[in-house]
C-alpha cells in the first residue's frame, strides 16, 4: 500500500479531486478503452482515465451508445486498469445497466470494481438517479455523475442537442447537479451545455465538474481519445481540439507498407533472421552430395 504525498506521482483518489478544486487546480480526464491507450493516458499524467461507453462507437463501430453491453464495457475496463497505476480510473455503465431494478443496478456497478478494477462508476442522469447513486455511495463505490447531454439519452433527447438554453432548462440543470452531488457523487460531467451555465453549476457545487462541450470555467475537462488524436471518421464537434491526426500518420504509413511489400522493399536481408554459419555450411555439403550422387 502507498501513501498519498501531493507529488506528480501520488495516486488519484476522488479526494485527490476534491482537493484539486479546493485549491483551483485544474483536472484533467481523457477516455481509455485498451491498454496501449491507457499507458499513454497514465504516463501524460493525465489525472482521470475514463472508460466511456464511447467506446461504443469509437472502437467498435456502432451507430450511438446504446448497443454497448456489460461484458463490452467489463473486458474493455481490464484491458484499462492493466495499463493504468496513477489515474483515477472510471468505468461507465452503459444503457440499461442501471434502468431496470436497483438491485441489478448494484450488482452491475459492483462488478467494475470487483471483477475489472475499476475505482469508480459513471452514471448517466440528474435528479431520477440520485436514489441510485445514494444506494451506490452507501455501498462503498464511489460514482461520477453525468449531466447536460447525456448520449445514452439520444433518442429521448432528439438527437445529440446542446442542453439547458431555456431559463426552465438551466433551472432543471442546476436542480440535477445539485441532486446528483447531494446523493454523493465525487464528480460530474457537464457535458453539451452552455459556459454560462456550466460555471454557475460549477461556482454551486462542492465537488469538481469535468467539462465536455460546456466551456472553460469547469474544474477540469475531458475529451474523447479517438477526438483528439483525430482517429475518428465522422467531422468533429464544435468543442473538439484535435491535437494530432493520427489517422492521416497511420493511413500513409499502412499505405508505404502495402508498397514496400508489393515492390519486394519489405522484408530487407537486415530485418531476416539468418542461419548460424555452421548449420549453413552444413546444409551446402549436404546439398554438394546430393549433387554428386544425383551425377
Ligand atoms: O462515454 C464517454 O466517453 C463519456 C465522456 C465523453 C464524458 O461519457
Amino acid at each position: 500500500m502507498s501513501i498519498t504525498t501531493g507529488d506528480f506521482r501520488a495516486k488519484i483518489t476522488a479526494s485527490t479531486l476534491l482537493d484539486k478544486k479546493q485549491r483551483h487546480e485544474i483536472i484533467t480526464c481523457l477516455t481509455a478503452y485498451d491498454y496501449a491507450g491507457a499507458r499513454l493516458v497514465d504516463e501524460a499524467g493525465i489525472d482521470m482515465a475514463l472508460v466511456g461507453d464511447s467506446l461504443g462507437m469509437v472502437m467498435l463501430g456502432y451507430e450511438n451508445t446504446l448497443p454497448v453491453t456489460m461484458q463490452e464495457m467489463l473486458h474493455h475496463t481490464r484491458a484499462v486498469r492493466r495499463g493504468v497505476k496513477r489515474a483515477f480510473l472510471v468505468a461507465d455503465m452503459p444503457f440499461a445497466s442501471f434502468h431496470i431494478s436497483q438491485r441489478d443496478s448494484l450488482r452491475n456497478a459492483a462488478r467494475f470494481i470487483k471483477d475489472a478494477g475499476a475505482e469508480a462508476v459513471k452514471i448517466e442522469g440528474g435528479e431520477k438517479r440520485a436514489r441510485l447513486i445514494a444506494r451506490l455511495v452507501d455501498a462503498e463505490i464511489p460514482v461520477v455523475g453525468h449531466i447536460g447531454l447525456t448520449p445514452q439519452s439520444v433518442h429521448a433527447m432528439g438527437g445529440y442537442k446542446v442542453q439547458g438554453k431555456t431559463l426552465q432548462a438551466v433551472e432543471q440543470l442546476m436542480h440535477d447537479a445539485l441532486a446528483v452531488e447531494r446523493a454523493g457523487a465525487c464528480c460530474i460531467v457537464l457535458e453539451g451545455i452552455p459556459r454560462e451555465v456550466a460555471a454557475m453549476i460549477t461556482r454551486e457545487l462542492e465537488v469538481p465538474t469535468i467539462g465536455i462541450g460546456a466551456g472553460p470555467e469547469c474544474d477540469g475537462q475531458v475529451l474523447v481519445f479517438h477526438d483528439l488524436l483525430g482517429l475518428t471518421f465522422a467531422p468533429p464537434a464544435k468543442f473538439v481540439r484535435r491535437y494530432a491526426d493520427l489517422g492521416s500518420v497511420i493511413a500513409n504509413a499502412l499505405l508505404a507498407f502495402k508498397d514496400d511489400v508489393k515492390t519486394g522493399g519489405y522484408p530487407s536481408d537486415a530485418e531476416s533472421y539468418h542461419l548460424p554459419k555452421e548449420t549453413l555450411s552444413a546444409l551446402e555439403t549436404i546439398a554438394q552430395r546430393k549433387r554428386a550422387v544425383q551425377v
